[in-house]
């Protein structure tokens, strides 16, 4: 479906949100001259325009925005149209109180900042309904708007809802997932702490609690979130589909940064998926948490060419500290997410705010205007972009997968693990910069999908595994696959529920091996391996089972005990590493090259290489000119003929056909 986007604007989508109700006629058709000069072909209109949109209840006003998108329309430019039900007017909190979200801790939401609605809720169901429909009838025969942009981040900042039709709705969600009281006592392991329930009606959200709640509570709390706005986006969009079926209809995701909507499951509800992103400012390597997202944008996508729907030109407003971009980088950011599958370069937001909360965000037009080196940077890279149309609609493969399910994050990270620092994103992390910079292109994973187009498995943090996922990964190594798997996976079902047995026990025939005990490490403190690395927050009694030791720990809780195994099984291999190993690029390597994963040698490791349909990417991130020997050809970005080797200035991109 992208590419009905991207083939109607003849190239790569560029653009951005762009808010005209926060402006006087005068500044807006300024606006549009500018656009043009910047090369953008595509805008989000009306995200957050609920208020204008609909005044008063039922009232709808679409006439300031049919001149908006007229305008836009004769100057070229396409519309992403925004339904704006992330932010309900204030006449819609007054007159529906209750609809204000109550979080944990039992405090009610007010009105003044955005997403302040209760998913659950069927009055504010009923009015996004009221205006999707409204709009989507009003503008379903206008040639401008190419895309639907249902709401604004569902999830974020916080998904989670505590009131009274929370309550009642998570009630009828349990019924319909157990049936009977019975199931869900023996999933919930209800009989601990004398938590048996006789009537659905005894049972509440997990609200804050002096001690901690039920896991097996909370962890359906958080399913039951996600699918809670999947109702309200699949709401709006069948309404959207009705009327105007060619037009295919996403919503923004934050792949990688929205912990509490399990996009798996949102994923197939879209027609298109996209992506925002915004760098975590202070951290040095920001561009490998980038390319994670991208690479997650992609595989939720399914391969398929997804939309970055917004990140910055510069600072964002809402860190400790607001860095803003240094020279060239807008341009990697920009073509390391199109290297990975993007068909669209897009900002939050078009024009610098002048008020409201978000002022002193970063935008393609700064406060400073046109008289400065982030226009110049904008102008040049809109110019760039339109080079770059020849990759629009082909794909990124990938040889490597890391498994990534967002009910293993939610499970894991709730309370009473046996280490504080047992974290989701700080293994998956890890290992997806080693294999960054072990120049592997990765694509993730649910560990119960198709598996056999990879060479290598990852999962580094896979502690919550069903059956199925667990057979799915032995069937897998069975038939010549590579898995690698971190400690502290495999330990529990998808109710919370120990597997059998000693631990792992989804893992433990995959494996080969079983753990006796945990032996989490104090904070910051180190063992030793038997090849000189370092292990540090987890050591654990490894008992090979079939399993051969790789790597013994030296020191530590476990010396003498393996700490690194590896175990042959049918056709395939699986390694276990049980420590946070400190050298994880050597122990990549090794497996990737186990596996005969094909990748480029003897690169630098800030050397971004990924290859696009019959486009090698080539991303210097280091302060030193570097020269491959491969790919040879033509730069798309500047034309430049490499027929032999190819060199990348310091801080430079080039797109090799
Ligand atoms: C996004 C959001 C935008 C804007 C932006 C600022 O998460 O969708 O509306 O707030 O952050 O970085």
């Amino acid at each position: 479906m992208v590419d009905s986007i991207s083939t109607r604007l003849g190239g790569l989508a560029y653009g951005g949100d762009y808010n005209p109700e926060q402006w006087p006629r005068q500044v807006q058709e300024e606006d549009v001259a500018l656009m043009r000069a910047a090369g953008v072909n595509l805008v989000s209109l009306g995200v957050f325009a609920w208020a204008r949109l609909e005044p008063a209840p039922g009232r709808y006003e679409f006439g300031w925005l049919d001149e908006i998108i007229d305008r836009l329309h004769a100057a070229g430019i396409a519309v992403d149209l925004g339904t704006p039900t992330a932010a309900p007017p204030p006449w819609f909190s007054r007159a529906y109180p209750h609809t204000l979200p109550v979080n944990r801790e039992g405090v009610r939401i007010g009105v003044g900042g955005r997403q302040n609605a209760c998913p659950s809720s069927p009055e504010y169901r009923a009015a996004t309904a009221g205006i999707a429909r409204a709009l989507a009838e009003h503008y379903r025969d206008h040639p401008a708007v190419v895309l639907w942009h249902v709401h604004n981040e569902y999830g974020a900042p916080l998904g989670e809802c505590y009131c009274e039709a929370s309550v009642a709705a998570f009630r009828a969600w349990l019924r319909a997932i157990y049936g009977d009281l019975d199931a869900l006592n023996e999933a919930w392991g209800a009989d601990f702490w004398s938590q048996r329930y006789g009537d659905w009606d005894e049972i509440d959200v997990p609200r804050a609690n002096h001690t901690a709640v039920n896991p097996a509570q909370r962890l359906d709390f958080a399913r039951f979130t996600s699918d809670e706005h999947l109702a309200c986006f699949t709401l709006q969009r069948d309404i959207l589909r009705a009327s105007t079926p060619h037009t295919p209809v996403t919503t923004n995701f934050m792949t990688a940064n929205c912990k509490s909507m399990d996009l798996w499951r949102w994923a197939p509800e879209v027609d298109v998926v996209s992506n925002d992103h915004y760098l975590t400012a202070e951290r040095p390597d920001n561009h490998i948490e980038l390319a994670l997202s991208a690479d997650l944008s992609r595989s939720l996508a399914g391969g398929a060419p997804w939309l970055l729907m917004e990140h910055s030109t510069g600072a964002v407003n809402w860190q400790p500290r607001n860095l803003a971009k240094r020279p060239g980088e807008l341009r990697r950011n920009s073509l390391a997410h199109v290297a990975r599958g993007s068909d669209s370069v897009l900002f939050f937001q078009w024009r610098a705010s002048r008020y409201g909360a978000e002022k002193f965000h970063s935008a393609m037009l700064p406060q400073a205007g046109t008289d400065s080196q982030l226009w110049r940077d904008v102008v040049e890279l809109g110019a760039q972009l339109r080079e770059l149309a020849p990759v629009r609609g082909s794909r990124v493969a990938a040889e490597v997968a890391v498994v990534w399910d967002w009910e293993s994050f939610w499970a894991l990270e709730l309370e009473w693990r046996p280490s504080v620092d047992l974290r989701f994103r700080e293994r998956v992390d890890a290992y997806y910069e080693a294999l960054w910079r072990e120049h592997a292109t990765v694509d993730f994973v649910h560990p119960a999908a198709d598996l056999s187009a990879y060479r290598l498995v990852v999962a580094p943090s896979a502690y919550l595994l069903g059956e199925v996922a667990a057979k799915n990964l032995c069937r897998y190594v069975e038939s010549g696959g590579h898995l690698l798997v971190s400690y502290f996976s495999g330990i529990v079902d998808e109710h919370e529920t120990v597997h059998p047995g000693a631990y792992p026990g989804a893992l433990r025939e995959v494996l080969g091996l079983s753990i006796e005990e945990f032996h989490p490490l104090r904070e910051g403190e180190t063992v030793e391996l038997g090849d000189g690395s370092r292990g540090a927050v987890w050591s654990e009694r490894v008992r090979p089972a079939g399993a051969v030791p790789v790597v013994d720990f030296a020191a530590g809780p476990d010396a003498g005990h393996p700490a690194v195994t590896r175990h042959d099984l049918g056709r395939g291999t699986a390694w276990y590493v049980a420590t946070a190993v400190d050298r994880l690029r050597p122990l990549l390597a090794r497996a990737l090259d186990t596996a005969g994963v094909r990748r480029p040698h003897g690169l630098p490791d800030d050397l971004e290489y990924v290859r696009r349909g019959d486009v090698v990417f080539l991303i210097n991130h280091g302060d030193t000119e570097v020269v491959v020997s491969e790919p040879s050809g033509t730069d798309l970005l500047d034309g430049s003929v490499w027929p032999g080797a190819v060199t990348i200035p310091p801080g430079g991109v080039r797109a090799i056909r």
